[in-house]
This record gives structure tokens, C-alpha cells and sequence, in this order.
């Protein structure tokens, strides 16, 4: 029996991680952050004191890294790097915008396809990232492109980061948002883009229960 899959992409901060979550809880599918696993791989070469721009040294690092992705029975996913759990750790500014460049590396993102499309085959789920139905998940039978100006993804981030006690100011995070969507939609390899066959979502005007309830409405009409 084939798997079903629904593939989520979007610039960051449009909420594809909370939509993504509640909509795979509400459908009973598992929910697939691709973006934490490719901040872990960023955590362990930051770590190492890599630049990130640092293509060769990073893909050397590559056979050292192994990930887990372990659900909680919330369905929260949790990021083990070689055992330990790093979940919190991927979630900072800084390692933000570290990711946004390693990214960009195709030596990273040929070691991370298989580990994504493997577990597509396995389980029917939601998965979120920037690639999932360009690349990594084609055919998948369901694509939503999840958007929102820059200003109203800043002003949520801004929000959620001063609710954890961070000091950022909005102005910077605006600054951070504007950088890794320039970032992600101008590098070479598997770019951030709407597949043709994707819908696209703009919550730019939408609080969260009205985005969440515009995306349900929008796979159960497809379904
Ligand atoms: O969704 P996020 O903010 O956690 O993603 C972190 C970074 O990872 C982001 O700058 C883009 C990159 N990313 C990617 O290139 N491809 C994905 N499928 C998911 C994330």
C-alpha cells in the first residue's frame, strides 16, 4: 500500500511548522520538520568551528553525523544528534542563520534526500521545508506553498522569540528574515520556489485558526 504525503513549503516564519503539526495530528499522519534536520547537521559543524560557507569542510564532516528524529507522545519531533538530543539548541538566532548557508550546500542536501524520501515511503505524512515538492517529494499528493509578507513573518517571530526572553529587537529579526529568504531563494541547488502544482497560501492577512482552518479546507477538498 503507498504512502500518502503532503508536502508544505514556504519562506521561513509563514508557520509551516504549527500548521504542519496540528494538521498531521488532526489527519493522524507524523509530522516532518526538515528544517531541524538540516539545523542539526548545521549545529555539529558550528560546533566544530566551521564557517558555514565552508562547503569541503562541511562535507567532510558528513560521515560523523548521525540523526534521529524521535517523537514524543505529543507528536512533538525531537532531534537526536549521535544520541544526544539537540532540539532546543537548533532554535537560536544564530544557528538560524547558520543553517540558511549551510544549506545551501549540495554535498548537505545529497546526504539529507534519502533520509527525508525514506521516510515518506514508510509512513503517511506532512512534511515541511523549502524543497519538499520540487525535489524531495514530487509526487507528492498533496502541495501547499505557504507564504506571508516579511513584515507580518517577523512580527510573529519577533513575538515568539521575546515570549522565550530573547532580546532581539523587531527590526533585526526583520533584517534576519529578509537575509535567509534571499539566502534560500537564490541558491543554486534546489532552491525555495512553488512547485506549479502547488497552492499557494498567503496568511499575510489570517490569524492562526483562520490559516489553520484555509489549509484543512484545502487538503480535505483534494483528499
Ligand atoms: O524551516 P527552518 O527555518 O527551520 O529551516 C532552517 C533553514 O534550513 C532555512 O534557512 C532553510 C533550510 N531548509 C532547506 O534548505 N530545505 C528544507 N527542506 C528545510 C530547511
Amino acid at each position: 500500500m503507498s504512502t500518502i504525503s503532503i508536502a508544505i513549503d514556504g519562506p521561513s516564519g509563514a508557520g509551516k511548522s504549527t500548521m504542519a503539526k496540528r494538521l498531521a495530528k488532526e489527519l493522524g499522519f507524523l509530522y516532518v520538520d526538515t528544517g531541524a534536520i538540516y539545523r542539526t547537521v548545521s549545529l555539529y559543524a558550528c560546533r566544530k568551528g566551521l564557517a558555514p560557507t565552508d562547503g569541503a569542510g562541511i562535507a567532510a564532516l558528513l560521515p560523523e553525523i548521525h540523526i534521529d528524529l524521535v517523537y514524543g507522545e505529543d507528536g512533538t519531533q525531537q532531534m537526536i544528534l549521535n544520541g544526544e538530543n539537540v532540539s532546543g539548541e537548533i532554535r537560536t538566532p544564530q544557528i538560524s542563520m547558520y543553517t540558511s548557508a549551510v544549506s545551501a550546500i549540495p554535498a548537505v542536501r545529497a546526504f539529507l534526500l534519502e533520509l527525508q524520501r525514506d521516510m515518506a515511503k514508510r509512513k503517511n505524512l506532512v512534511m515541511d521545508g523549502r524543497d519538499i515538492g520540487t525535489v524531495v517529494l514530487p509526487d507528492a499528493n498533496i502541495k501547499l506553498f505557504l507564504t506571508a509578507a516579511p513584515e507580518a513573518r517577523a512580527k510573529r517571530r519577533w513575538l515568539e522569540l521575546r515570549e522565550k526572553g530573547d532580546p532581539i529587537t523587531y527590526d533585526q529579526v526583520l533584517a534576519d528574515v529578509v537575509q535567509r529568504d534571499e539566502n534560500d531563494t537564490h541558491r543554486a541547488i534546489a532552491p525555495l520556489k512553488q512547485a506549479e502544482d502547488a497552492v499557494l497560501v498567503d496568511t499575510t492577512e489570517y490569524d492562526l485558526e483562520e490559516s489553520y482552518q484555509l489549509l484543512l479546507r484545502t487538503i480535505r477538498e483534494r483528499m
